[in-house]
């Protein structure tokens, strides 16, 4: 149970001491997040892993943030996911085979060494991030995606965006670029089902990929609050449509989110356009500000890959990581961690 659980966890904590860190996104389970000693969105845990000098990195959160903390930490560090199968959809929706294949065909119609920077969100596989590296690319965050696209069209005329549409479409609508000079690529078609008239002339390459959670939320949600709450603020991830952010107050990463609803006066009503374990807690969080939180779907709609992560994952870990056995360690390969790294170092020094 987990109140067993629990004492096994806090006693692999003290046990271990300075040796382990662990950390906690912000869509983990509360029974989880309470075990985390440090807490963040993605951009904020991956730069503490890598300023760790803990031996043990156990990371509550999906396989593509334990990746990169291998990865930033030089593989250094042994770093633990509780449950080898927290995942990402979202980050599954583009893999290296497909996306060479994407650059293979835009190189017949133009040179993309040249005009074209690929940006990885970093829900991605490591190998994405390789191809970045070695491609004059870079990586960004739900943060701080909108200087990294800066840096980009700073640098060459167009940008390939994967694996989320929405967040590329959402930074570079509000940097301006207009919607008729972004084009998806739909990548179960040649060519993205674009004509080479089409390619030329965008200015944004969208993958066509998304979150399975974000992708219920939607404009009418919004509208019926405000109907409800005519002073009412609205708060949405940038994964989120963009008709959803256009109608937002605020639009933000986890870690944004809850710093904004947090500094909330009293009285106030919030709408929350994210993942459902993030905003039940920010809700509890609130009552006694008397701060209401309300989730933005009538559905329930969560990250079920974040949700593999459970106590008994958590305490099987550490367990074995005191009795010296390591369970589900995250190796990225040296080969495929060096590019990777040369773009995430970029991304962290254009837009830290
Ligand atoms: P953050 O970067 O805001 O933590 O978001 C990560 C994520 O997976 C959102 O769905
Ligand atoms: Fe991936 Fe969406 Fe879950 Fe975030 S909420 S980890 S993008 S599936």
């Amino acid at each position: 149970d987990d109140g067993e659980c629990d004492a096994r966890i806090d006693a692999a904590k003290r046990l271990l001491g300075d040796r382990l860190v662990i950390l906690g996104h912000h869509y983990q389970r509360n029974e989880v997040y309470k075990h985390a000693q440090l807490t963040g969105d993605s951009l904020k845990l991956s730069r503490l892993a890598a300023e760790t000098d803990a031996e043990f990195i156990v990371f509550c959160g999906v396989h593509f943030m334990a990746e990169v903390a291998d990865i930033v930490s030089f593989g250094k560090r042994t770093v633990v996911l509780p449950d080898l199968a927290a995942g990402c959809s979202m980050a599954d929706m583009a893999n290296l085979a497909k996306v060479r294949k994407c650059w293979a065909e835009l190189s017949e119609i133009l040179d993309p060494d040249e005009i074209v920077t690929p940006v990885t969100y970093i829900n991605s596989a490591a190998d994405l991030k390789a191809f970045c590296g070695s491609h004059g690319g870079i990586v960004c965050t739900s943060s701080n995606a909108r200087g990294v696209l800066e840096w980009s069209f700073a640098r060459r005329e167009k940008v390939l965006f994967f694996p989320d549409q929405h967040l590329g479409r959402n930074t570079a609508y509000k940097m301006g670029v207009p919607l008729d000079e972004m084009v998806v690529w739909d990548f179960t078609r040649p060519q993205g089902g674009l004509t080479v008239d089409q390619i030329r002339k965008a200015k944004m390459i969208l993958w066509k990929g998304h979150c399975s959670v974000h992708q219920m939320f939607q404009p009418a949600h919004i509208d019926n609050f405000r109907k409800q709450h005519p002073d009412g603020l609205v708060i949405s991830h940038p994964e989120n449509n963009l008709e959803v952010c256009e109608k937002s107050d605020f639009v933000g990463s986890t870690e944004t989110i809850l710093k904004t609803v947090h500094a909330s006066e009293p009285g106030k009503h919030w709408l929350v356009g994210t993942e459902l374990n993030l905003v039940n807690r920010l809700a509890e969080e609130m009552k006694p500000k008397n701060v209401t939180v309300q989730f933005m779907s009538p559905m329930v709609c969560m990250c079920s890959t974040m949700f593999r992560v459970d106590p008994q994952h958590l305490a099987w870990t550490l367990d074995n990581l005191v009795a010296g056995n390591t369970v589900n360690r995250i190796r990225v390969p040296e080969a495929v961690a060096e590019p990777a790294r040369a773009a995430l170092d970029l991304m962290l020094s254009v837009a830290p």
